[in-house]
């Protein structure tokens, strides 16, 4: 995977209150405390960030959030800014999750303020799609990435992506124990490399990390890591026990 350094990332959903986020974060940095060929980020819930950040603070564990809003600030109920995010510690933002997308309407449109609002803010976007099961089935899933690519991009040039993550997330493989079998990632993620390469040229195309993420656990993911194009993992559920969550930091079963 030439020299990408990989990414294993923990996305913690609507999961655990203050105090047992705490509990996991401080077991996690203490079992990941010698890794140091890997990039290890959590994101707990909004409500969790600010006590989490002292927790993991001068570790190799970095803190990310599970979405934000474009505006500096403003009434807008119930959402949170980048630089709520950057006070409360964060490194990363997780963007265009599907559950997003699915339950609060996300569009690609938002999808796309949201990814330039992290950038311009010094926040590492984790631009996540992916296609549903009924798109798969009807061999539609890289017409609906390809949409998905181009309209979550629209109007960046190369320079600003450098930090850019994209995590393919297929929606039939999230939270339902089917993993996308290390040939399905592998295939989608080469789509998805050729794509930058053609509209942003080879030199990103050649740095830019693509994480799989769907039912990743510590036994398929040493497998999935030994695909070109895999460059780590966006998980859920076994991101939120810190045991396990360590061995897929190692590629560890
Ligand atoms: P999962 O979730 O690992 O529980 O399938 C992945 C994700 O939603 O990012």
């Amino acid at each position: 995977m030439e020299n990408r350094r990989p990414l294993i990332a923990g996305n913690w959903k609507m999961y655990k209150t203050c105090s047992e986020a705490l509990e996991t974060a401080g077991k996690l940095k203490d079992l990941v405390k010698d890794v140091t060929d890997a990039d290890v980020m959590i994101a707990p819930p909004f409500t969790a960030l600010s006590a989490v950040s002292d927790v993991v603070k001068g570790s190799c564990v970095s803190l990310g959030a599970q979405n934000l809003f474009w505006e500096n600030e403003g009434a807008y109920t119930g959402e949170i800014s980048a630089a709520m995010l950057l006070s409360a510690g964060c490194r990363y933002a997780i963007i265009g999750h599907s559950e997003r997308r699915q339950h609060f309407g996300e569009t690609d449109e938002a999808v796309n303020k949201k990814i330039k609002t992290a950038i311009s803010s010094d926040l590492i976007p984790i631009f996540c799609l992916g296609e549903t099961e009924a798109e798969r089935e009807s061999k539609d899933t890289f017409s609906v990435l390809d949409k998905q690519v181009t309209n979550g991009l629209k109007g960046f040039v190369t320079d600003e992506l450098e930090t850019l993550v994209i995590a393919y997330e297929p929606v039939w493989a999230i939270g339902t124990g089917k993993t996308a079998t290390s040939g399905q990632a592998q295939e989608v993620h080469a789509f998805l490399r050729s794509w930058i390469e053609k509209n942003l040229g080879n030199m990103l195309a050649k740095s830019i990390r693509i994480v799989y993420g769907g039912s990743v656990k510590p036994g398929n993911i040493a497998e999935l890591m030994n695909m070109p194009d895999v460059d780590g993992a966006l998980v859920g559920g076994a991101s939120l026990d810190a045991e396990i969550f360590s061995k897929i930091v190692r590629f560890d079963k």
